[in-house]
């Protein structure tokens, strides 16, 4: 079983012309519309990551319904752990989180698919909606405009990121590769799904092993998990929206860096060296590391460009011990998101975005706050 590696940007928006017809050997679908997703007919690429290649798909007799297919060659006896998350959580349907139609195996084509065969490979397939853009396109591509993410916009984007985290916390499955790849936008009705569930995994007792340590790409990766710690828990998706809360306003990731070494230093520079106390959450193998003090130049230098409320809430994200990390429900708590709790408020021209309508598997321990913030 491959372990999942981070990926590093760039490569994933890669929209090719590759359109290819699916014909599934009889028998390998997984669902009951089989039928249907037997017929879909793959069109462009629509990204590329570790693992997945997604392509853009239809159905031949209605080319307006469209999906996203991922597609992920592995072996036949492998439990795809992303499959087993997704089919928990479709079972919920929220709305934070992409949605599965349906999946289905096939083997590889051509002489390729003879060795495949023998060695049990096929390619699994996993039909989604389709969401228009990632986080990362839509940055990248305003930031070629010399643009940033209108602040009404980011609001709305983080509530549901944090909603999609309180829920995914809930049933104690932590992502463990938040990036603005893996968060799909619709820029029109302001509708945001986490996807890429590949390095996503169940942490319930009785349920998991040991952890990895090397996982979540490099600018996104919690300090326990830069400091290789394997009983580390959901907080580490806390870690990485901090820095998507933060990439959102400076349209580039804020610990950027080539290397784990460097994007410690970088972390530190923003945030201050930790304290010894600070170091034994983190990792309690690595309390004794001292490093030179440093002062954190983090409100400093983002004071210009981040209003007060959403730095605050970055600070309560980026906190470097894990305990002190703010969970997910009190994310929405976090008073940068008053105005969406308000009867008054109006979403953004064309926002569509369904606010509060918590399920009862999102509202779990935290019932009170969550219906503490629904306007009345
Ligand atoms: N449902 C979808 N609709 C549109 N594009 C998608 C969808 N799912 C994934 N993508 C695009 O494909 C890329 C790779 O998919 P992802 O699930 O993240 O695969 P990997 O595990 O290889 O990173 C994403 O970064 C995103 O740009
Ligand atoms: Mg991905």
């Amino acid at each position: 079983m491959p372990n999942r590696v981070h990926a590093e940007p760039a490569k994933s928006q890669q929209r090719s012309a590759a359109a290819k017809s699916v014909a599934p050997s009889p028998g390998t679908f997984r669902n009951e519309k089989r039928t249907q997703l037997c017929m879909l007919r793959m069109m462009e690429v629509v990204g590329s990551g570790t693992f997945g290649v997604v392509f853009l798909a239809s159905l031949p007799d209605k080319p307006s319904t469209i999906f996203a297919v991922k597609k992920i060659l592995q072996s036949r006896s492998f439990k795809n752990r992303e499959l087993e998350i997704l089919k928990e959580m479709a079972v919920h349907q929220h709305p934070s989180i992409v949605k599965m139609h349906g999946y289905f195996y096939e083997l590889p084509d051509g002489a390729s698919g003879r060795v495949a065969a023998e060695k049990n490979i096929v390619h699994l397939n996993i039909v989604m909606e389709y969401m228009e853009y990632d986080l990362f396109r839509l940055i990248s591509e305003l930031r070629d405009q010399a643009k940033s993410l209108p602040l009404v916009d980011i609001r709305l984007y983080a509530w549901q990121i944090a909603r999609g985290l309180v829920f995914m916390h809930a049933l104690n499955i932590v992502h463990r590769d938040l990036k603005p790849h893996n968060i799909l936008v619709n820029p029109r009705t302001k509708e945001v799904r986490i996807c890429d569930m590949g390095s996503a995994k169940n942490l319930a007792l009785g349920k998991s092993g040991p952890n990895i340590a090397y996982i979540t790409s490099r600018c996104y990766r919690a300090p326990e998990l830069l400091f290789d710690s394997i009983e580390y828990g959901v907080e580490v998706d806390i870690w990485s929206l901090g820095c998507i809360l933060g990439e959102m306003f400076i349209s580039r990731p804020l610990f950027r860096a080539n290397d784990t070494a460097s994007v410690i230093k970088e972390i530190f520079s923003y945030i201050g060296t930790p304290e010894p106390a600070d170091m034994r959450s983190i990792n309690p193998s690595h309390a004794a590391v001292a490093f030179e003090p440093t002062e954190g130049r983090f409100f400093k230098a983002l004071g210009g460009k981040i209003a007060e409320q959403p730095l605050d809430l970055c600070f309560e994200l980026l906190r470097l011990s894990p305990e002190q990390r703010i969970s997910a429900a009190e994310v929405l708590a976090h008073s940068f998101f008053s105005p969406l709790c308000s009867k008054s408020y109006t979403q953004p021209n064309g926002g569509a975005v369904q606010l509060h309508n918590f399920l009862p598997a999102e509202m779990h321990d935290n019932r009170v706050l969550l219906e503490g913030l629904i306007p009345n």
